[in-house]
């Protein structure tokens, strides 16, 4: 099967589309042909080896897994003997962190990291969901405690977590205020935030408003600066951003919790949780993914360089074709 290898970390450069031996499942894995996949920040991370943590993941020098990708939507092909939920021919869709494997035809899951796909979802939607909007979802409503009526501020809104937060947020009739590059201030205004702000010509933390959930995709300031931006009981989530900063709100957060009654919480992803309800929302209309453009398999290196960029809208996500021979 063809697949985009990568045996060194480096930049997008050092992925390539090789030919390589197709997956045989183990007794709890099922063999999905994958039909769409999208790259995430992690997968970013992870062809880069930073942060050093990635190392640990995929190996020290050089990449002992050596296909990217978690976000995947395909066809089941074969399961193994304890396989209990799903058949050959099923469609799925599920976020494969931790085996990765994703850019490639065929992919080995266990079943706990899938979901049926709904009908009425293409691929390329399905392959959207998982990370971004599991992110979005355990951000704004567990750790966010998310409530009607209250002031809601994204920071790093136009990405793949922000386009699916803005999307959830409206659910509970929150105010929205999206914060991004001016290029993506009017797909944000387009979505329903009611407030938009460029973060090149202004500083959320230094405007003088105040938030009462602030979700963070980004964590470029200082964490006393985003504390003095929320409303007094107010939350302030991090789902990722400056290491740096991450380590700031993670020593310094539990002190202003308990001198400032402001709440600092930093979201450890729990992958899929949440994956079923958001079909269900998908299915309602009330969430679809914002999809930047589709790639093909050979084009992952260009949608990489894209992604790294930073300049896509939503989700970048890559389509598989197969012919009856694969
Ligand atoms: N907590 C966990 O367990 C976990 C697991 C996986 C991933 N993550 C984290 O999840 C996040 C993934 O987010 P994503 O997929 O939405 O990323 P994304 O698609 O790259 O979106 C990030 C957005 O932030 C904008 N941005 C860049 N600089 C900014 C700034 N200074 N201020 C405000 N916005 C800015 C970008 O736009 P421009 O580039 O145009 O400016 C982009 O629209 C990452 O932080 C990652 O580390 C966390």
């Amino acid at each position: 099967m063809k697949a985009i290898v990568f045996t060194k970390y480096g930049s997008p450069d050092v992925l390539e589309l090789k030919e390589v031996v197709k997956p045989t499942p183990k007794d709890d894995e099922v063999l999905i042909r994958v039909h769409a996949a999208s790259p995430n920040d992690w997968d970013w991370g992870a062809l880069q080896g930073i942060p050093f943590v990635n190392r640990l993941i995929f190996g020290l020098l050089n990449p002992k897994k050596q296909i990217l990708g978690s976000d995947i939507a395909g066809r089941i092909e074969a399961v193994g003997k304890n396989v209990l939920q799903f058949r050959p021919g099923d469609e799925v869709f599920g976020d494969l962190s931790g085996d990765w494997g994703g850019f490639a035809e065929y992919v080995c899951a266990r079943e706990n990291a899938l979901a049926l796909k709904a009908p009425s979802m293409t691929f390329e939607e399905a392959a959207a969901i998982p990370q971004a909007a599991m992110l979005a979802l355990q951000g704004l409503r567990d750790l966010g405690r998310i409530k009607p009526g209250q002031k809601l501020l994204i920071n790093g809104a136009g990405g793949g977590v922000g386009t699916f937060a803005i999307q959830i947020a409206k659910l509970y009739g929150v105010e929205v205020t999206g914060v991004d590059s001016p290029e993506k201030l009017d797909l944000l205004r387009s979505m329903g935030a009611e407030h938009v702000i460029d973060y090149t010509q202004e500083d959320f933390t230094k405007n003088g408003h105040c938030y009462d959930l602030i979700l963070d995709v980004k964590t470029n300031r200082s964490i006393f600066d985003c504390a003095r931006a929320l409303s007094p009981n107010g939350i302030y989530v991090t789902v990722g951003g400056s290491m740096a900063r991450l380590f700031q709100a993670l020593v310094l957060g539990p002190w202003i919790s308990m001198t400032k009654n402001k709440h600092i919480r930093i979201l450890a992803l729990k992958p899929n949780k949440g994956l079923a309800y958001m079909k269900e929302l998908f299915e309602a209309g009330k969430v679809i993914p914002v999809i930047d453009r589709p790639y093909k398999l050979s084009e992952v290196p260009k949608a990489f360089r894209h992604f790294g960029e930073g300049r896509h809208k939503g989700k970048v996500v890559i389509t598989l074709e197969h012919n009856n021979k694969t």
